[in-house]
């Protein structure tokens, strides 16, 4: 959710700023810009839209060597270039990923001491607030520092001042920040993959520090600037997870490594014995009830693990989403434990969801793609999905990372509990063994879902149906198919259809029916039936053969354990959602209104 990258060094700075920006664009795209010092004077080029539009209007060659950049997905006023960030009064330029949630009444006070402002976003008030104090003390550190002391909200800040052209200043609360150093400069991030060209090497910033970075030294304070040492941390993932490597997307890139993600997630905490499992899951056996809180397609892995854990482990699971679960009452006892599961680690809501559970005295875990993410440091326990870099808005292989540790979570839990029992355990484990070609063979089946593709994209509405699990599954897999293809799409407990969604089918509406529960595929096949006779287009998802021909699309998968089921369900229709948008020429990696680190409420 916006992305700010900012560089001092000895090479020329707007095009390492803008390679940063190309990293960053997943966090939105509404429009861009960069500002830079020159002459001791800030300069800033902006425009609206992809980044592809700035690149047009920026001097590669402009002599500067230090430069702050932004890729904007609006929150205060509409994306347009006035808008765009960065913004600039008197001496200051800033860019901003977060919300001042305060701006209105500091506008109002700037306002009375004659300031005016020319955009809608509270960024402007930031930099309004800099100039009034800087005109005071005439000191940036102490100017930054007394303006972070008035902001209230989330703020991930790089701030240049011509003034100091030997500096860049960055301050951070609530929205994520790393600092990093390369032989050639150093640099500011909201994410790894902006440095990643230069360095691995970068430093993670806590909540109100604030630092102040040269071409030669990084020197980091605290709210009171007191001068702090920070660990420097090092990415070992490989740097081409942030590039396409030959694929058309990043999307259709990352559900072609979901075999090595999944063997890469199982292989950390399993390694084909009950002991590894005990060791790296033990913590869990004491907790009696377990909320697991999420949003969007990591809710949905919950809901899979709800379904898991109490048909498998006999413990009580209540999911709810982030964004509603921070502002309920919840039901706690001493044995609760409050799962979070992110693949940015940054999402607003499941941050705050996770402040309430800790305030409220209960033990938390939090199950993360991203290392040192906010919602991993903040967890009493803490499970790193092994997926690397996502970078396509719409997460995938980050999803079956999520699902996997839920599997081993649920095998453990099922078998201290003795509810699998070891024979059962060692199937699991066999399963485990089959995955990665299962998933590859899946995979390289995508002509037989892009045919099916072919055939319904052009649909207005396509509506998913399952019981149980495969309800569970339908909403990711109505979710993938309605972020990147824009067409309406809803998921149906099998049985409620009738209820009233059923007045929506008509002829030919596709309809992806999911039923890969033996004890309930009789009963989805009934529900498949009623919508047949409506009409419905039915694409009937499942291992087990169909005795008549209900559907007029049979997408077979393979059959595993239950506790891994979910994971080969979901890849066809991964590949079926990509290939809708595909022919519907949508931007697939980059879908529109969306960002994929959702860092506001
Ligand atoms: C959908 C998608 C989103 C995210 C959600 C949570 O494809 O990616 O629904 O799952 O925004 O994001 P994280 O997992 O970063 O907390």
């Amino acid at each position: 959710m916006c992305g700010i990258v900012g560089y001092i060094g000895t090479s020329k700075a707007i095009p390492i700023v803008y390679s940063g920006l190309e990293s960053l664009e997943y966090r939105g795209y509404d429009s861009a810009g960069i500002a830079y010092i020159s002459n001791k004077t800030v300069h800033i080029v902006k425009e609206k839209g992809k980044l592809i539009n700035l690149k047009e209007k920026l001097d590669f060659d402009a002599n500067t060597n230090v430069a702050i950049g932004h890729t904007r997905w609006a929150t205060h006023g509409v994306a347009n270039k006035i808008n765009a960030h960065p913004h600039s009064v008197g001496k200051f330029a800033v860019v901003h990923n977060g919300i001042i949630e305060n701006y209105i009444s500091l506008k109002n006070d700037l306002i009375n001491n004659g300031y005016k402002f020319k955009s809608d976003t509270d960024t402007e008030v930031i930099a309004a607030l800099l100039d009034y104090y800087y005109k005071e003390n005439k000191n940036i550190l102490t100017t930054i520092n007394k303006a972070a002391k008035l902001l209230k909200g989330s703020f991930a800040l790089g701030i240049i001042c011509s003034d100091d052209h030997d500096a860049i200043y960055a301050l951070k609360n609530s929205s994520p920040l790393i600092i990093a150093k390369s032989k050639s400069g150093n640099f500011l991030a909201s994410d790894v993959p902006a440095i990643l060209k230069y360095t691995n090497k970068y430093m993670l910033l806590d909540d109100t520090d604030m630092a102040k970075i040269t071409k030669d030294t990084i020197t980091i304070y605290d709210a009171n600037l007191n001068i702090v040492n920070k660990e420097t941390l090092t990415f070992t993932g490989s740097k081409n997870t942030a590039e396409k490597n030959g694929y058309e997307h990043f999307m259709l890139k990352e559900i072609n490594e979901q075999d090595k993600v999944f063997t890469n997630t199982i292989n950390t905490y399993f390694d084909g014995t009950i002991d590894s499992l005990k060791k790296n899951f033990g913590f869990l056996k004491d907790f009696k009830k377990i909320d697991i809180v999420a949003c969007g397609s990591a809710y949905h892995t919950g809901v899979i693990a709800k379904h898991l854990i109490e048909d498998y482990a006999n413990i009580p699971v209540y999911t709810e989403v982030a964004s509603e679960y921070r502002y309920q009452k919840n039901f706690y006892d001493k044995d609760t434990l409050v799962i979070l599961v992110s693949q940015s680690g940054e999402t607003a809501d499941t941050l705050a969801a996770l402040r309430k559970a800790k305030s409220d005295g209960v033990k938390t875990l939090a199950i993360v793609n991203v290392v040192g993410s906010s919602v991993a440091r903040e967890s009493d326990y803490c499970i790193y999905t092994k997926a690397g870099i996502e970078v396509s808005v719409a997460t995938t292989k980050a999803y079956v990372s999520q699902l996997t540790v839920f599997s081993l979570i649920t095998m453990y839990l099922g078998y201290i509990n003795k509810v699998i029992k070891k024979d059962e355990l060692e199937n699991i484990f066999k399963d485990i063994k089959k995955m990665p070609k299962l998933i590859k063979e899946e995979i390289n089946n995508y002509q037989a879902y892009y045919a099916i593709a072919d055939k319904i994209y052009k649909n207005k509405q396509i509506f998913f149906i399952g019981r149980g699990l495969d309800y569970a599954n339908s909403l990711e897999g109505s979710l993938k198919l309605k972020e990147i293809s824009y067409i309406n799409s809803v998921a149906y407990q099998a049985g409620e259809l009738k209820h009233g969604t059923i007045s929506l089918i008509e002829e030919n509406t596709p309809v992806i029916a999911i039923a890969t529960n033996k004890s309930l595929v009789d009963k989805t096949i009934s529900n498949i039936k009623e919508v047949k006779a409506r009409g419905a287009y039915v694409i009937y998802e499942s291992f087990i053969e169909p005795v008549d021909k209900f559907y007029n699309e049979f997408i077979k998968i393979p059959e595993v354990h239950p506790i891994l089921e979910n994971i080969l369900t979901i890849i066809p229709l991964q590949l079926l959602a990509y290939k809708v948008a595909k022919n519907n020429n949508c931007d697939i990696d980059k879908p529109r209104n969306l960002a994929k680190s959702v860092t506001v409420e």
